[in-house]
């Protein structure tokens, strides 16, 4: 079958006045407690890492929004009256499917707008849709959702901003509600955010999602120091580093880490640096923040959002945000 390539449209934000990795390592390992941003964990190895995660027993959040999906997805479509699903860290669609049949059941589908940081996935999940569904406009952005959602052309009909799987918990509060405004202005009246977020829960529960006992999580964490290694000519031991992800019940998130197993320098040669480790320091690689409905819908209020339905799974492990700018 011949694909509609005229459908398709890619626009690239990426360029040289990157925050980039060697900027971050810098930053965040000459600091007295290390961290790196948990953007650095998906190169190829690290994406396929996650998306082994999302198949664990133990890690529910995945299978979870996708049946609250499976469930809403026309609730929401009829809601919103959606006719552009712009979609922020797109990745590989296939939740995103579940909201374009019922766009297109509902026959409000007009356009996809795929917003990552790679060209690659972006290109061939536009191909795979304007060849499932005929008549579909994308529009790709290749960029940073934080600084490039002005790329995005104008609304034609309304318009849903989906950021699903829960990674806004990856931003901390502050930065967080920061991207919310921006998300806020970038709406007319007549259009919505559809946000996914992983609610407040035992203990054991969150903290067995991230301690999977296959070891898939602490992979794909050390990931990010094989990353670092390739990018920066560095020579972190993986080995000599242990995975740890434990529940902050008075932050509600959960933190990822890797604890050095002995005292060393690494050296970070595209940087010219040591950098030291004590036994036992820890590098900090994540944060994902869990929420109660009544914290969420402060952080939208404080955006200029007004909620407009919740949607959660019988068991309340996780839940879909609808909202609309606030009038
Ligand atoms: C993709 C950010 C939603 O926080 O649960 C999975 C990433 N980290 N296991 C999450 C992740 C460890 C995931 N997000």
């Amino acid at each position: 079958m011949k694909t509609a390539f005229k459908d398709i449209q890619i626009v690239s934000r990426l360029g040289a006045d990157e925050r980039t990795l060697a900027f971050d390592v810098l930053d965040g390992l000459t600091r007295p407690f290390k961290e790196i941003p948990p953007k650095h964990f998906y190169d190829t190895e690290g994406s396929r890492l996650f998306e082994a995660i999302t198949k664990l027993p133990e890690y529910y959040p995945t299978r979870t929004e996708r049946a609250i999906l499976e469930a809403d997805a026309a609730h929401i479509v009829e809601l919103t009256g959606m006719a552009e699903l712009v979609e922020l860290g797109s990745g590989v669609p296939t939740k995103t499917l579940l909201l374009l049949d019922a766009m297109r059941e509902a026959g409000t589908l007009d356009r996809y707008m795929p917003f990552d940081v790679s060209e690659v996935v972006l290109r061939e999940s536009a191909e795979m849709l304007v060849e499932r569904y005929p008549g579909v406009r994308v529009f790709g952005v290749v960029g940073d959702f934080e600084r490039h959602l002005d790329a995005l052309p104008p609304a034609e009909g309304p318009r849903v901003i989906a950021f699903l799987g829960g990674t806004i918990g990856n931003f901390p509060p502050g930065s967080r509600r920061r991207f919310l405004r921006s998300l806020a202005r970038a709406l007319r009246p007549q259009d919505a955010v559809l946000l996914g977020v992983d609610l407040v829960k035992d203990p054991a529960r969150l903290e067995a999602a991230y301690n999977d006992s296959a070891g898939i999580t602490a992979a794909f964490n050390r990931n990010m120091l094989a990353v670092i290694n390739r990018e920066l000519d560095a020579d972190f031991d993986l080995e000599a580093f242990e995975h740890v992800a434990f529940y902050d019940r008075e932050q509600q998130w959960i933190e990822m880490r890797l604890r050095a197993l002995r005292p060393m320098v690494v050296n970070v040669r595209k940087l010219d640096r040591g950098v030291h480790f004590a036994n036992r320091e820890e590098l900090r690689t994540e944060i994902s923040c869990k929420f109660t409905r009544k914290r969420l819908e402060a952080d939208l209020a404080a955006a200029g959002l007004a909620p407009l339905e919740f949607l959660t799974d019988p068991e309340g492990l996780f839940a879909l945000s609808v909202a609309g700018p606030a009038r």
